[in-house]
């Protein structure tokens, strides 16, 4: 592995900070340089339209993202192409999914989800499940972050017809034992359509989706070090080929007559209008970036800095700070941490650190559920994620910013 400044030397946005700390990779990794240049090379050389032109540049265009699309199948391990939906990132593909699911379920029918997901994940089912008189079952989580074997057994049933849940919470930092969730729904309900919220897993975790064996995934290209307006949805063949369409319009039908449409098969189905090309183009990179590195090696450094973190902050903190998701020491804790210290609000806290060029998110991470069932007085959390190009230093800079954090804002007679 190279040093975090070689790492870190390959993102020109260290060079245009000098000093950033950036500990806010969930909401967005930075862009390394070899993702800028092949967007630049498709807006210098190709910047045309794709599956439309019968000239050279288009099709040069064509040929790059449909090779994208086969990348994309390949790192996911998906077995096809087609298998493939370009999106505009995690939010997209989960809004596609519900409502084209919509008209396979009847009244009464049960959707879970579990109670750590982003809103992405909560509030489109929330909202069929109001508006179509559906059940929506939320899967509690222990004090200590996971999901309880027997606990997640009781809230499926025969009526579930859809399992959506998160790989790993974007607040909690857990990890779901995805392949075993989906035996458990599938040893209750064999029909139940799976789906998982990949958007915190795709990029630094090594899974696949075969094997997985779930129905749906869905994950965003530009928390995979891609550019931001690019999204995945993948899905088996067999239920793409029987779903309707999210949006009508070009590309994705066969024939239009003044009476009837025809629509093509997945994944043209589901890309009407003019995709995100350049962005597509430059996710491709973002993957050769990724696999040059190994999923397993950069979610091995980002555990490593985790459990790191997890010391320091106790040691230097003790009762003042509550941390949040499972004990590095006992379960695997992935590469998101958030806490909450005594007496001090998250926003406070992030605003101090941003005078130190810290970047971390404060707040409910857009995951309020989640946050009303923690032990916390402010119903707010803050949350560091690491990455490649985190080190040590980091966890230094850091936690000498919350020293001063917590000297500024605890009154001391
Ligand atoms: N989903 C992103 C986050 O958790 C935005 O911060």
């Amino acid at each position: 592995m190279l040093s975090s400044q070689e790492i870190q030397s390959l993102f020109p946005v260290f060079r245009n900070n000098p000093g950033l700390c950036y500990l806010d990779t969930p909401a967005s990794s930075l862009t390394p340089e070899s993702v800028i240049t092949k967007l630049r090379e498709y807006y210098e050389h190709y910047p045309v339209n794709v599956s439309r032109g019968l000239y050279t540049l288009s099709e040069k265009a064509t040929q790059e993202v449909e090779y994208v699309r086969e990348k994309t199948a390949q790192f996911l391990g998906g077995s096809s192409k087609d298998e493939i939906i370009f999106t505009r990132n995690t939010t997209e593909s989960l809004n596609l999914l519900a409502r084209t699911l919509l008209p396979t379920l009847k009244e009464n029918d049960e959707i879970v989800i579990t109670g750590m997901e982003h809103h992405a994940n909560f509030v489109p089912w929330q909202q069929l499940a109001k508006q179509y008189n559906l059940k929506l079952k939320i899967v509690p989580f222990e004090k200590d972050g996971h999901i309880e074997e027997e606990t997640l057994r009781t809230f499926l049933s025969p009526q579930t017809k859809i399992f959506s849940f998160v790989h790993i919470s974007n607040v909690l930092g857990t990890l779901n034992d995805a392949k075993r969730f989906i035996d458990i729904a599938r040893s209750i309900q064999p029909s139940l359509i799976t789906i998982i919220d990949g958007a915190q897993s795709a990029g630094n975790f090594p899974l696949g989706v075969r094997d997985l064996d779930c129905d749906f995934f869905t994950c965003s290209g530009h928390k995979m070090f891609g550019p931001k307006g690019i999204g995945i949805l993948w899905g088996k063949k067999k239920h793409l080929d029987t779903l309707s369409p999210f949006l009508y319009g070009g590309e994705m039908v066969s024939s239009v007559s003044e009476k009837e449409s025809i629509f093509k098969e997945s994944p043209a189905r589901f890309e009407a209008g003019t995709p995100s090309i350049g962005d597509i183009i430059g996710f491709g990179s973002a993957l050769d970036f990724i696999e040059s590195f190994g999923k397993q090696s950069i979610f091995d450094h980002e555990k490593t800095l985790t459990s790191l973190l997890w010391e320091r902050l106790s040691e230097t903190f003790g009762d003042a700070i509550t941390l949040f998701g499972p004990n590095p020491k006992t379960h695997i804790h992935t590469g998101i941490l958030s806490f909450a210290l005594e007496g001090v609000h998250p926003h406070d806290i992030s605003q101090i650190l941003a005078q130190e060029n810290i970047c971390v998110r404060a707040g409910t991470h857009c995951a309020m559920p989640l946050h009303k069932n923690l032990d916390t007085p402010f119903h707010a959390t803050v949350r560091v994620g690491f990455s490649l190009y985190n080190s040590p230093d980091d966890i230094d800079r850091l936690i000498g910013g919350l020293q001063k954090a917590r000297s500024l804002f605890t009154f001391s007679p």
